[in-house]
């Protein structure tokens, strides 16, 4: 490995990092250097993903969090600037997905997924400026996906909580621009993790046609999405703000 690395001395938040693409995610940011807390509401797959990520001891350690709570994100930052004393990038990942119409979703379904995917991204978007301000700037990255830019017959609330997303980070880009504190978001289409077993299970052809669908003829692997996390985490995109980044192997270009 190289001895130059993009996040050297930088300290990073991953949520939902227990999942396919974040524990990805928390791997690229170690390989290069960054300190990395992987928060996520299921400390089991937590302490299980640590164990599997490849790294030097205490590069990668675990904080509770859900996303969708203002005290617990409360809590996540103060860990954070007493272990730290710095917070320089934050991946707002943890998301959950949800298979069904809008006649099928249920106000529940509907809250459940906007509090998560969208609320959470709000909280750690908004809850991270004044610890990034400290720092003198820093980059957030938004996870949100193809859905959050073409519409779906069978994801109503996702496809909602997703285009909150992109433009909630184009609106958060605009406020910190000033401070240094860069926002983007990610919108990859169907990535090979659990996430999307829901999808494999609706019908026998369905993992097929999903694939052939595709213009590269292929799923996306988590670490094509977590280069990209990567890229725009790092100094590499340092003139990108408020932008969207699609990682869809074709899909929105159809
Ligand atoms: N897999 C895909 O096809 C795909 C495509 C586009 C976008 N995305 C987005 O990428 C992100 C990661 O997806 P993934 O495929 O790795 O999913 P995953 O299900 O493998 O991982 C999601 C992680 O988020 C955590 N999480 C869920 N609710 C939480 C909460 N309230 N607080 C904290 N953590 C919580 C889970 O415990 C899990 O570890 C999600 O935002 C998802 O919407 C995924």
């Amino acid at each position: 490995m190289s001895n130059v690395t993009k996040l050297s001395g930088k300290v990073a938040v991953v949520t939902g990092g227990a999942g396919g693409i974040g524990k990805v995610i928390c791997q690229c940011f170690a390989n290069e250097g960054a300190r990395v807390i992987l928060a996520d509401l299921d400390e089991t797959a937590a302490m299980r993903a640590i164990s599997e990520i490849d790294c030097a001891e205490n590069k990668v350690s675990y904080h509770f969090l859900d996303v969708a709570n203002e005290n617990s994100w409360q809590n996540l930052f103060k860990y954070v600037e007493n272990q730290f004393s710095r917070l320089d990038i934050v991946v707002n990942n943890a998301g959950i997905y949800l298979f069904k119409d809008i006649e099928h979703t249920t106000l529940n379904d509907w809250n459940r997924v906007m509090s998560i995917n969208a609320t959470g991204v709000f909280l750690g978007t908004k809850l991270a400026i004044p610890l990034l301000r400290k720092t003198g700037g820093g980059s957030i990255v938004n996870m949100s996906s193809s859905s959050g830019i073409t519409g779906s017959p069978f994801e109503g609330a996702y496809t909602a909580s997703k285009g909150a997303v992109r433009l909630f980070t184009k609106s958060a880009a605009l406020h910190t621009a000033k401070d240094n504190i860069r926002i983007n978001s990610v919108h990859p289409a169907t990535t090979d993790t659990s996430m999307v077993e829901v999808l494999w299970e609706s019908g026998p052809d369905v993992k097929k046609m999903v694939t052939d669908a595709v213009p590269l003829g292929r799923l996306a692997q988590p670490i094509e999405i977590a280069k990209t996390v990567l890229f725009l985490a790092s100094e590499d995109s340092s003139y990108m703000t408020g932008s969207e980044l699609i990682v869809d192997g074709g899909m929105t270009a159809i």
